[in-house]
């Protein structure tokens, strides 16, 4: 089989990592990829969001399979493209429609409504001034008010405010100056949640649903959760936060009405469903859906993953998950996300890099790629967060430590990661 993967991060870079090692695949492309799949897979020089480009790409190399990294190409409706081709091309990842439980915060909070998930409690406004009169009416002192803009903002678009001037600004700068563009022309007021967040992921092929493994990820740019939100700087698998009981209720008060309702509403949701959680006194809530898998969560998911990862990509895109199963190695995993600097503000390009060879030389330690350039023979940074140094091992305190070991091999100047990867379930 031929398989195109899309993307250009440490996520996409874990998947061709895996995939590669299915007996079933004779050629495996990445699309644009980067210098860490460039080793598995053959780079190919088109942008995610060329949907046109990478439909004639798959039709002329008789791609069998392509998997959807991003949600940018979902949100542009590849899935649908794909389809509408002749014959129709197989792709792993939701239709537009379906993708809009990620790609509008409105579409989901509605539709979590509707079918009584349990999330956070929203006001969604269409407007500055209604939104302005209900931030200006929220008690501050109680508890934060969390803004998020309606569509996609590169992880940029929550802000948590403390006080009713932070959420003026937070609603202004997306309904005024619109610097989100039209996503920001809707924001969601929601209530603030304090519990411990969990990533749950499940494949599903518009019916039947197949759990992942549960993972964790560590959203603050800084050691003990301080500073800014960032896409994830570092994530491990299992997550002890949910208990076979809870997740037992998280597939039965928010996965089964999801993928449920969704087909119901003649929207059926085929690949990876993200459900991002926060468990509040020990009841699951959603704090948002993915229609893709999390980065850098995919990392320690996938070392984890004991089979061929390949049946259960292809059984989502083509309806038939039925009876397949994902099996994992009781090993943890852990992943910690090496970064520039000034991430999440701004990223770092064309620094050497030394020690990678070295770190991947360690037993069961992958180092995965995420913004990183070859000048040369001479791997470089190029972006926020640079690397995922990623370890597998029987425990959990293993695992961090083993991925730790691996960070002190790798060096650039000004380089930046947590040191507290894993501490909440450690701390259990
Ligand atoms: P989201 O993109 O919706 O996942 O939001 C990004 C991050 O903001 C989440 O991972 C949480 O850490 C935080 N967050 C979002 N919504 C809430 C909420 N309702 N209560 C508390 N924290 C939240
Ligand atoms: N790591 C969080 C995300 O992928 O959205």
């Amino acid at each position: 089989m031929k398989v195109l993967v899309i993307g250009n991060g440490g996520r996409e870079h874990a998947l061709v990592s895996k995939l590669a090692q299915s007996p079933h695949i004779t050629k495996l492309y990445c699309a644009p990829g980067n210098p860490g799949t460039r080793r598995q897979a053959e780079n190919v020089p088109i942008a995610v969001d060329n949907i046109l480009g990478l439909q004639r790409f798959a039709l002329e190399q008789r791609v069998d399979l392509t998997v959807v990294g991003p949600e940018l190409p979902l949100s542009l409706g590849i899935a649908d493209a794909f389809a509408a081709c002749d014959p129709p091309l197989a792709v792993f990842g939701p239709t537009q429609a379906a993708a809009q439980l990620e790609t509008s915060k409105a579409f989901a909070k509605k539709f979590m409504w509707e079918e009584d998930i349990p999330t956070a409690d929203a006001k969604i406004c269409y407007n500055f001034d209604v939104a302005e009169k209900f931030a200006r009416e929220h008690d501050y002192k109680e508890r934060p008010l969390v803004v998020k803009v309606d569509g996609l903002a590169a992880g940029k678009g929550v802000t948590v405010c403390s006080t009713f001037t932070e959420t003026q600004q937070a609603i202004s700068r997306a309904m005024r100056q619109h610097i989100f563009g039209p996503a920001g022309d809707c924001v969601l007021l929601e209530q603030y949640l304090v519990g411990e967040e969990a990533s749950f992921h499940v494949l599903v092929d518009g019916e039947t649903v197949l759990p992942l493994a549960v993972a964790q990820d560590h959203k603050r740019v800084y050691t003990g959760d301080h500073g800014p939100n960032t896409g994830g700087m570092g994530a491990y698998s299992p997550a002890p936060v949910i208990t076979p009981a809870l997740h037992q209720r998280v597939m039965s008060e928010i996965v089964e009405p999801t993928v449920g309702g969704m087909a119901a509403r003649g929207m059926p949701y085929r690949g990876v469903l993200y459900v991002g959680l926060m468990i509040v006194e020990g009841r699951p809530y959603v704090i948002e859906f993915n229609a893709r898998f999390g980065d850098p969560e995919t990392q320690p998911l996938l070392v984890r993953l004991h089979n061929d990862l390949l049946p259960l990509l292809e059984g989502a895109a083509r309806g038939n998950l039925g009876g397949l199963q994902a099996d994992y190695h009781d090993d943890a995993a852990a992943c910690v996300v090496m970064a520039a600097g000034d991430y999440p503000e701004g990223g770092s390009s064309g620094v050497p890099i030394s020690g990678v060879a070295d770190a991947e030389g360690l037993a069961d330690t992958w180092v995965f790629h995420s913004g990183t350039a070859m000048e040369g023979d001479q791997l470089v940074t190029n972006g926020g967060r640079v690397l995922g140094v990623t370890k597998r091992a029987p425990t959990l305190a293993g695992a961090v430590a083993g991925a730790y070991e691996a960070v002190e091999h790798i060096h650039w100047p000004n380089a930046h990661y947590r040191r507290d990867i894993g501490y909440r379930a450690l701390r259990r």
